[in-house]
């Protein structure tokens, strides 16, 4: 698929998963893709981990009530981030950033592969669900899972949700009010 067309076609999937496991080496090139993404000072603070274990795969399932994604799962994948994080820049540091943008390529590589997702972020931060996964994972205490990616083949049709248009969002040159 042509970069542009994946871009338009990349939605958030929240619905069913056909009953097909994901290759490894499917999974390998999605989260290479995570990998190659910018970062603050290239300092690719991410890390990632990838759960095709059919035992854990039920124990994440079983955390989230409503999301059929989240529910059918075939694998996920877990955006670590460090909850102390190193100062790379004139006292910052960009580990919240470097892992959207990997999460944004992942979400690019899924849909060209032909998979679906949603990118779960807010859900981990209520009730400990990050915390509970980041056990289950063996995550030392000082990292986080900050996003966590279901995966698998989508069994409906859903599209991406309508976006403003243009000129509502972006300027040539100068901020343009009313
Ligand atoms: C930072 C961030 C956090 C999100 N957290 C969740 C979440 O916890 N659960 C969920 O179902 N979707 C979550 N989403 C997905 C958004 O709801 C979704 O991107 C948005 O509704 C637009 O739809 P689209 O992805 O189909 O364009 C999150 C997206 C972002 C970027």
């Amino acid at each position: 698929m042509e970069v542009f067309e994946v871009i338009a076609k990349r939605h958030s999937y929240r619905g069913p998963y056909l009953d097909r496991n994901i290759p490894r080496e499917d999974l390998r090139l999605i989260v290479q893709a995570g990998i190659q993404a910018p970062s603050g000072t290239n300092a690719q603070t991410t890390e990632f981990v990838i759960v095709d274990d059919a035992e854990l795969v039920a124990q994440i399932a079983a955390l989230h009530p409503t999301n059929t994604a989240m529910r059918q799962a075939k694998a996920y994948i877990a955006c670590l981030i460090d909850l102390r994080p190193e100062a790379v820049y004139e006292g910052y540091s960009f580990q919240v950033e470097d892992c959207a943008a990997a999460a944004e390529n992942m979400l690019l590589a899924i849909t060209a592969l032909g998979y679906a997702t949603v990118w779960v972020d807010g859900w981990l931060r209520i009730k400990s669900n990050g915390k509970k996964i980041g056990e289950m994972l063996g995550i030392p205490q000082n990292k986080l899972v900050r996003i966590i990616l279901p995966l698998g083949v989508p069994a409906e049709h859903w599209a991406q949700r309508e976006k403003k248009q243009f000129e509502q969002r972006a300027w040539y040159n100068r901020y343009q009010t009313g």
